[in-house]
This record gives structure tokens, sequence and C-alpha cells, in this order.
């Protein structure tokens, strides 16, 4: 009984406290990620740029359609963005993306097929501004990236020296930074108002267990937590409340409905008749769930 009561009331204070936290002082993000190709194939777009709230794609342009659409829940939203200016506003960017591309494939004197790719954002917490990065990469290499508290485009390249001068002498390094300081940040303080719902959601998982025996009489266990958001989650599994050595764990991308899927593989003698149990520990959970396989299954 005495070493029972702390093990529960210290469970009790973790559990109660860290989710309202969670909801309060989690940080939110909005994140563009942009790709050229110098020579697209036949019908394929030579530009394409997807927007993040979070980890969610809440639209997409491409060069081919000319137009920035919005994806998922926010096909429902009303107000939250002029879609023919963000049109417009990516097929300028495409166009001035292409042009650096070509400046680029100048400096290496390469020709033929190559791509650009860059990422830009800002972060939010407690709606105050919390950071925010612009990296580009060509033909999948890190090659320039801009640091907002000098503020200047940092080569990684040396190629990249030649980028960083013209851009920081035809475009001011200011007028970069506040782009993403006030105006991204800006943006996301107003896509906020309209995302939260999706961001915030809390789903729990739903959790099964399969178990198989392999040709050596090891049997396999799986634990698979499915249809969860957001993450992180907490899979292990346990045998008389000692933790079993994990064999292999795995989590699937954010599926088209906007979850998420995790598991966790332990190999046991494939005599063992366990109990085997299996923790998880979410957000959208009050306390631990624990799915228990016996060979009587
Ligand atoms: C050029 O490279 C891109 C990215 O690897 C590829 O998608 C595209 O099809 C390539 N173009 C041609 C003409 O093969
Ligand atoms: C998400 O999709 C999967 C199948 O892909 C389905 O089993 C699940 O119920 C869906 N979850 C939600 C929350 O709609």
């Amino acid at each position: 009984m005495s070493t029972m009561v702390p093990v529960l009331l210290s469970l009790l204070l973790v559990v109660g406290p860290a989710v309202a936290q969670d909801t309060q002082n989690r940080p939110y993000s909005l994140t563009y990620h942009s790709n050229g190709v110098s020579k697209p194939k036949e019908g394929f777009p030579s530009f394409q740029a997807t927007g993040y709230l979070n980890d969610q794609a809440f639209f997409h342009y491409d060069s081919e359609t000319e137009k920035a659409e919005p994806l998922g829940p926010w096909k429902q939203v009303e107000g939250m963005e002029d879609w023919e200016e963000l049109s417009k506003f990516q097929k300028a960017r495409g166009d001035f993306f292409l042009k650096n591309l070509k400046d680029i494939m100048g400096y290496y004197k390469d020709t033929g097929n190559h791509t650009m790719q860059e990422k830009y954002g800002c972060k939010l917490q407690n709606n105050n501004y919390c950071g925010a990065f612009w990296t580009v990469a060509y033909d999948g290499r890190d090659y320039i990236k801009f640091d907002t508290e000098i503020p200047a485009w940092i080569p990684l390249q040396p190629e990249a020296l030649k980028t960083k001068v013209k851009w920081e002498t035809e475009g001011s390094v200011q007028r970069t930074k506040a782009s993403l300081e006030e105006e991204c940040t800006g943006k996301l303080q107003k896509y906020l108002q309209f995302s939260r719902p999706f961001l915030d959601r809390q789903d729990p998982p739903s959790v099964s267990i399969t178990s198989h025996v392999d040709p050596g009489n090891i049997r396999t266990l799986k634990c698979v937590a499915d249809n969860f958001y957001p993450q992180p989650i907490s899979l292990y599994w346990t045998q008389a409340d000692s933790v079993v050595e994990t064999e292999s764990w795995g989590e699937g991308p954010l599926s088209e409905n906007g979850t998420y899927q995790s598991w966790v593989v332990v190999k046991i003698p494939s005599l063992s008749r366990g109990p085997y149990s299996c923790h998880v520990q979410h957000s959208s959970l009050a306390q631990p769930l624990t799915v228990t396989w016996n060979k009587s299954q």
C-alpha cells in the first residue's frame, strides 16, 4: 500500500495539468513549401506551392492551373483568404522562383533538368512571435538560408554567394525580415481565427493488438494506435510491470482524414502466455490507456 499511493498521486498530478497546458501553450506555425523544376514533364507544373498550418496542408497552388485552392476542412471555410488574390500572388512568386532557379543553374553552368525547393514560415506561442525560417535547396542540397537576427542571407554553397549578393542588393534584408516576422505572423493570427477547431482537435486513438508466430517459434505482438490527432503519442509494452524491449516501431503520415497511425512491435517466446500490456499515452486521453494480450486470445 505504501508504494501504491505515491505512484497514483504522481500519475494524477502529471495527467491533470498536462492536458490543460497543452491546449493553452501549444505553438502554431504557418509554413510554405515551394518547388520548381527547370524541365517539367509535358503537362506537369514547373512551380508548385503548399501552405501548412501546423502539420496540416490548407492550400495548394500549381503553375498549370494557376490557382491556389483550399484543401481538406478549409474548403468549407468562408472569409479566411481571398483565393483569387493568393493565386495572383503565387503566380508572381512562381515566376520569380523560376527566374532564380535559372540564375542558380547559370552559376553552376548546369543545363537540363534541375530543381529548387524552398521552405519558409513563422511560429506563434501565446499569440507572440517565437521564430521564423527561410531555406532554399538546389537539386536537394541546402543552398542558402535567411538569418533573421543579423539579418542576412547565409550561403551554404560557394555558388550561393552570388545569390546572396544579388538578393541583398536587388531586395532588402530588412524587408525579408519584416515579411517573416510581421507579415507571416499577421497572416497566421488571421488564419487562426478560422482554423483553431481543426488545429486544436483532440482525436483519441483506437488501439488494437495483432499476434502471429514466426517459423523460429517467436511470437510477434504488434500494438497499433489508429486515427489519433495530434502527434505525438507514446506506446510501449510491459509484462508483469516491467517494460519489454521494443523490437521496432513506426508511424504513418497524416492521412486523408487528418489523423495519424503509430505502432510498436515486441518479440516474445511463442510459449509465453503473458499477459502482455500495451500502454498508450496521448493528449486526448485523461489517463493512459492499457490494452492487454494473453495466450488464450
Ligand atoms: C525533372 O525532374 C523532376 C523532379 O525530379 C521530375 O518530376 C520531372 O519529371 C523531370 N523532367 C523530365 C522531363 O524528366
Ligand atoms: C479515417 O480513415 C480511416 C480509413 O482510412 C477510417 O478507418 C477512420 O475511421 C477515419 N477516421 C475519422 C476520424 O474519420
